[in-house]
C-alpha cells in the first residue's frame, strides 16, 4: 500500500524512532566503544542463579509458571515488593501496588488512566525519553523544566503551574536521573509536594535506580512523604536484577489502580508469571541486598574512573555532573556546540554516547549535552574510550 502513513492516528505519526535505537544499529561496527546504552553491566546478571530456578520452577511449578496469571501479579512476589516498599518507608496501607511489565509499562498506563489529549504535562528537562514518548502518545501538551544541579528548577516550576492552568502530572526521576544522574535536595521535594496541593496535580516519582546509590545519603521519596495520594510511584527490577526478566511496579492510590489495571488487561492482560516466579525465587533464595551492594560497587568504581578520565582528558569547558548513583553522568559543552555532530566524529574515531536532543522536549533542536553511561563498557573500555572522546571534543571545542 503506498502511503500508509497518511493512515497514522495522531498518538503516533509525530513519534520519531529513537534516536537512541538508531545510534544501537551504528554500534553494531566492531570495536566501538559505547557509553550510549542505558543497561546494567551484564557480567553483573546472576546467571547460574537464576538459569538453576528456572529449570526448577518449570519443573515443579510448570503449571502455574505456564499458565494465565492475575493482572494485579504473582501473589507472593506482589507481596514480597508491598513488605519491601513498606519497610523502605515508601508505600502505607492506603497504597495499591501491582507488578507490571518493567516500569515503562508503569509510567504508559498511568499516563493513559489520567490524561485526555491537550492536557498538560511538566517533564524535567533533560529526560527519559520512554517517559516523553508516553506523553506525547497520550496527546499531552508537554512543558519543560529545566534540570539544576538540586534537582529541577522550583521557581521555573510554579512559573509554568501559573501560565498554564491545564497541567495534571509532573513526571519527575528524582533520584540519579536519567539522563543527568541529579538527585533531588529534600528542600525541594517537600516543595513540589506543596505545590502540588495549591495547583492540583499528580506527581509521577519514576524510581528505577534509586537502589543504586554509591555515595552521599539517602533522600527520602517524595511517596514517602505523600499525604493525600498526589504521588503515583513507579520501581523496577531491571537495574536491580535484569532489565529482560521485563518486571516493575507500580504504587498509587487504589482507585486510580483500579483504572490502570483495566487498561494494563487491554495492554497484556498480566505480566509474564514465569518471570514473577523466578524473580520471586531469586529474591527469597538469595540476599538481594548482597547482590545490589555488589552493583553499587562496581558502578561506583566505573562512575569513579569515568569522572577522573573526564577531569584529565576532556577540555575545561565541557562540564559533567557527579552522580551519587545511577548509571549515566551528563556533560555539558559550550553551547554553541551540537553534540549530534560530535557524536558522528566520536563515531569516526570508535566511541558512542547519547546526543541530548534525545533527552529533550524539542528533540529536533540542537543541543550541547550529551548523556554517558559508564555501567556497561569495562574499565578499560572507560580509560580508552574517555581518552578518545577528549581528543574528539578537543579538536571541536579547543583546549
Ligand atoms: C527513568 C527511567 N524510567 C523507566 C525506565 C524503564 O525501565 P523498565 O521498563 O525496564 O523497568 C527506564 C529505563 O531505562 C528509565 O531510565
Amino acid at each position: 500500500m503506498q502511503n500508509i502513513q497518511e493512515k497514522f492516528s495522531d498518538k503516533v505519526k509525530h513519534l520519531e524512532a529513537s534516536a537512541i535505537r538508531e545510534i544501537f544499529k551504528l554500534l553494531a561496527k566492531p570495536g566501538i566503544i559505547s557509553f550510549a546504552g542505558g543497561a546494567p553491566d551484564p557480567k553483573l546478571f546472576p546467571k547460574k542463579e537464576l538459569a538453576e530456578i528456572a529449570a526448577d520452577v518449570l519443573n515443579n511449578q510448570g503449571e502455574v509458571a505456564l499458565q494465565y496469571g492475575v493482572t494485579e501479579g504473582y501473589a507472593p512476589l506482589r507481596q514480597w515488593v508491598i513488605d519491601r516498599l513498606t519497610n523502605q518507608g515508601i508505600i502505607s496501607e492506603k497504597d495499591a501496588t501491582i507488578i507490571v511489565s518493567g516500569g515503562q509499562q508503569g509510567i504508559d498506563l498511568a499516563a493513559k488512566s489520567l490524561l485526555n489529549p491537550g492536557d498538560g504535562v511538566i517533564c524535567e528537562e533533560p529526560s527519559f525519553i520512554g517517559g516523553l514518548n508516553s506523553f506525547r502518545c497520550n496527546n499531552a501538551e508537554i512543558y519543560g523544566v529545566p534540570v539544576e544541579a538540586d534537582g529541577l528548577d522550583t521557581d521555573k516550576l510554579e512559573e509554568l503551574l501559573k501560565a498554564h492552568s491545564n497541567v495534571k502530572i509532573l513526571y519527575t526521576i528524582a533520584t540519579f536521573q536519567n539522563p543527568s544522574g541529579i538527585t533531588m535536595s529534600l528542600e525541594k521535594r517537600k516543595k513540589i509536594l506543596e505545590l502540588a496541593e495549591t495547583y492540583d496535580f499528580m506527581i509521577f516519582e519514576d524510581n528505577p535506580y534509586g537502589e543504586l546509590r554509591f555515595a552521599g545519603e539517602d533522600v527520602p521519596t517524595m511517596k514517602s512523604m505523600d499525604k493525600n495520594g498526589r504521588v503515583v510511584y513507579f520501581g523496577s527490577f531491571s537495574k536491580i536484577l535484569s532489565p529482560g526478566l521485563r518486571l516493575g511496579f507500580v504504587s498509587c492510590d487504589p482507585a486510580l489502580m483500579e483504572r490502570m489495571i483495566i487498561c494494563k488487561q487491554v495492554e497484556d492482560v498480566h505480566t509474564n508469571v514465569l518471570s514473577q516466579m523466578i524473580a520471586y525465587e531469586f529474591v527469597t533464595r538469595y540476599d538481594i541486598d548482597a547482590h545490589i551492594g555488589k552493583l553499587r560497587q562496581v558502578y561506583g568504581e566505573k562512575c569513579q574512573l569515568m569522572m577522573e578520565m573526564m577531569d584529565k582528558h576532556f577540555p575545561s569547558c565541557v562540564t559533567h555532573t557527579r552522580p551519587e548513583g545511577g548509571l549515566f553522568l551528563f556533560c555539558t559543552m559550550p553551547e554553541q556546540y551540537d553534540s549530534k555532530a560530535v557524536m558522528q566524529k566520536a563515531l569516526e574515531k570508535g566511541v558512542a554516547f547519547v546526543p541530548g536532543a534525545t533527552t529533550m522536549i524539542d528533540d529536533k533542536a540542537s543541543y550541547s549535552t550529551f548523556r554517558m553511561n559508564y555501567s556497561t563498557a569495562s574499565k578499560e573500555d572507560i580509560i580508552r574510550g574517555v581518552q578518545t572522546l577528549g581528543e574528539v571534543l578537543k579538536e571541536v571545542v579547543g583546549e
